[in-house]
């Protein structure tokens, strides 16, 4: 690899939740930690996020930075795109604004915090939990999740795919914060989000639309079209047809 974007790299034997362990100490930007045994691990809407010790990994990595996070939850979906590809792993996409599946079932998620300070962004931690060693049995109970063993059909160096990840994130993530290339980062994200070439519905408390992702704007919004119409939105679910 040419270059790191961190500056710092943490291994934890057992943790909690690693975006709880960056949350709550303070730390420069551009650090990295990872552990293969997360205990409490939180995803989005305050829902859990189940790890099984040694077959998950768990990565969050902090950023000082006013970028909206929207585009570093991208950084982390295009490196475990290319570690899939790598892999041969065939028909993995991004499902916005945070998972990353293969065909219809999910393999990884993703989960953005901001720390503010005066109404500023002040730091931005991002969280990645992947599911890499886990059986059938592992995820039964879980609607639609798979595992890279599931797919591939064999265990993998959690050790080894981890650098393999934190190498692509980094090239991303200095494309992105150093080199200024947003519209590379947004040009691979259209690639591989399903719903640019798929019908998609999306929904939110009171409003459904049905269409195909057009574009995302500098600041992360979704932009839908329906028919002849362009729609803007924010949050909400996306749904492929
Ligand atoms: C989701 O699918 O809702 C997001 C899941 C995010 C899980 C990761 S694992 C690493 C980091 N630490 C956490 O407690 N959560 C994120």
């Amino acid at each position: 690899m040419d270059k790191d974007f961190f500056k710092e790299e943490i291994y934890l034997k057992k943790i909690d939740s690693t975006n709880n362990y960056l949350k709550l100490t303070s730390f420069e930007d551009n650090i990295i930690i990872y552990t293969f045994n997360q205990t409490k691990g939180r995803g989005r809407r305050d829902r859990e996020w189940l790890d099984f010790k040694n077959k998950n990994l768990a990565i969050s990595f902090l950023i000082k930075s006013n970028l909206n996070p929207f585009w570093l939850i991208c950084t982390a979906s295009l490196a475990l795109i290319d570690i899939l590809i790598s892999l041969n792993i065939k028909n993995c996409w991004i499902k916005w604004p945070n998972d990353i599946y293969i065909n219809d079932k999910k393999l990884s998620g993703i989960l953005a915090e901001t720390v503010r300070s005066q109404e500023k962004i002040e730091k931005i931690i991002i969280g990645i939990g992947i599911n890499i060693n886990n059986d059938f049995k592992d995820l039964q109970m879980l609607k639609n999740a798979t595992s890279i063993y599931i797919e591939k059909g064999k265990k993998q160096n959690l050790k080894r795919l981890y650098r393999n990840y934190k190498n692509h994130l980094s090239g991303w993530l200095i494309e992105l914060i150093d080199n200024n290339n947003l519209n590379l980062i947004r040009g691979r994200w259209k690639e591989l989000n399903l719903g640019s070439f798929k019908k998609i519905k999306w929904v939110n408390e009171d409003k459904t639309i049905y269409g195909f992702i057009y574009d995302i704007k500098d600041d992360g919004t979704l932009v839908i079209k329906s028919n002849n119409d362009l729609y803007e939105v924010k949050s909400g679910d996306i749904q492929v047809e």
